[in-house]
């Protein structure tokens, strides 16, 4: 199979080509490198001993995707491609609506006039704004509070569209909760520019000293311990549900939520990552982050029944692997 990787240099698209590469299928990859690396090609092929046909392209250029789709003759598309900081969401929500929803709708075109039928997108767990209960389901209602997450929610809706309009289209949309992580090789992980907003890319930093201290956004949730709760999961293990989604043999539009089904508190992270790497993390309570919700984690069923999910790697390797990757590539 032919695969088209958009954002495929970005932190899941990445580790993704890995593992798509390795069960034999071939990849091209078109990325414009806004949020990412080149020398990412590089390491992809060090790891997999494989060639990667690359394009630095923004998708929101169609006519230069349409001669890309012309001539590669794509069997599928997993669209990774996309702006994702949610502070910055709320500051340019036009760039985040223009580059989210324009490259997305090139996509499909794209995928309409040169009859490519498969697609894999990338969604997340923030269309569930504030959950009614926990875990989450699929089929809970769906809400956003800022910009990204309602990219993310009109997409879902154009992509109902498009499939009632064509039901020979095959699209699964993939609800991450939180990827953390890196490859057991360190040389694929997470690479933010700047200060991170996410918490694990926030660990490292203050692991490696970059950082003085972790702020920890409140801990007066009603949690285990108050601060708050998520699903981690880890990037390969949330890559290989991007193939079981491709090899998945039920047609139609299908949405699955990619997590583990646990959810892990702030501090329960930080002391685990602590513990296993054997390093300090300086932290200190501050208010709460507006906007966050106290818990939030998957219920993974029905990506287990119908596509045979399951998680292979622990938080252990979790906070090992993230800490390997930022060791090997800063100068430190
Ligand atoms: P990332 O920023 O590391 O990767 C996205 C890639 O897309 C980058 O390499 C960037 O250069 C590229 N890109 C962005 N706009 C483009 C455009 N117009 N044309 C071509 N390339 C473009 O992000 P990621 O963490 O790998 O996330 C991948 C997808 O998963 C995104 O759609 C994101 O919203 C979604 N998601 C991520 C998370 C997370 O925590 N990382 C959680 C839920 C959903
Ligand atoms: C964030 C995004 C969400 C996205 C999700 C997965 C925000 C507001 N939301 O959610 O849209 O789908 O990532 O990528 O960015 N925390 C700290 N200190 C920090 C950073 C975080 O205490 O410096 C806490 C947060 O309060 C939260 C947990 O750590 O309880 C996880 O935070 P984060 O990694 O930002 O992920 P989400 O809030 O789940």
């Amino acid at each position: 199979m032919k695969v088209l990787i958009t954002g495929g240099c970005g932190y899941i698209g990445s580790h993704t080509a890995v593992r798509l590469l390795e069960s034999g299928e071939e990849v091209v990859i078109i990325d414009n490198l806004i949020n990412s690396k080149i020398d990412v090609l590089d390491k992809i092929k060090e790891i997999t001993g494989k060639n990667i046909t690359f394009y630095q392209e923004d998708l929101c250029n169609l006519e230069e995707l349409r001669k890309i789709f012309k001539k590669e003759k794509f069997d599928a598309v997993i669209h990774f491609a996309g702006l994702k900081a949610v502070g910055e969401s709320v500051e340019i929500p036009l760039r985040y609506y223009q580059n989210n929803l324009v490259s997305t709708m090139n996509i499909l075109s794209c995928m309409q006039e040169f009859n490519v039928l498969k697609l894999v997108f990338s969604s997340s767990a923030t269309v569930y704004g504030s959950p009614k209960s926990l875990p989450i389901l699929e089929d809970f209602p769906l809400s956003t509070t800022n910009p990204y997450g309602t990219t993310k929610l009109m997409i879902e809706q154009i992509l109902t569209d498009v499939y009632k309009a064509n039901n020979k289209l095959d699209i699964t949309i993939l609800r991450y909760f939180n990827p953390i992580g890196a490859h057991k090789s360190g040389l694929l992980g997470e690479d933010p520019n700047g200060i991170p907003n996410n918490l694990m890319p926030y660990i490292v930093k203050v692991a490696t000293k970059q950082l003085p201290v972790l702020n920890i956004f409140g801990s007066d949730y009603d949690t285990i311990d108050g601060t708050g709760v998520r699903d981690y999961i880890h990037v390969m293990d949330l890559a290989e549900g991007h193939i079981l989604a491709l090899k998945n043999k039920k047609k139609g539009l299908k949405i699955y939520n990619l997590g583990t089904g646990k959810g892990t508190s702030v501090l329960e992270l930080v002391n685990m990552f602590s513990k296993i790497n054997n390093v300090k993390v300086n932290y200190k309570i501050v208010d709460r982050r507006p906007g966050d919700i106290a818990s939030c984690y998957a219920s993974s069923l029905k990506a287990n029944k119908e596509l045979g999910f399951t998680c292979k790697y622990t938080l252990e390797d979790m906070c090992k692997d993230s800490y390997n990757f930022v060791k090997k590539n800063s100068n430190l």
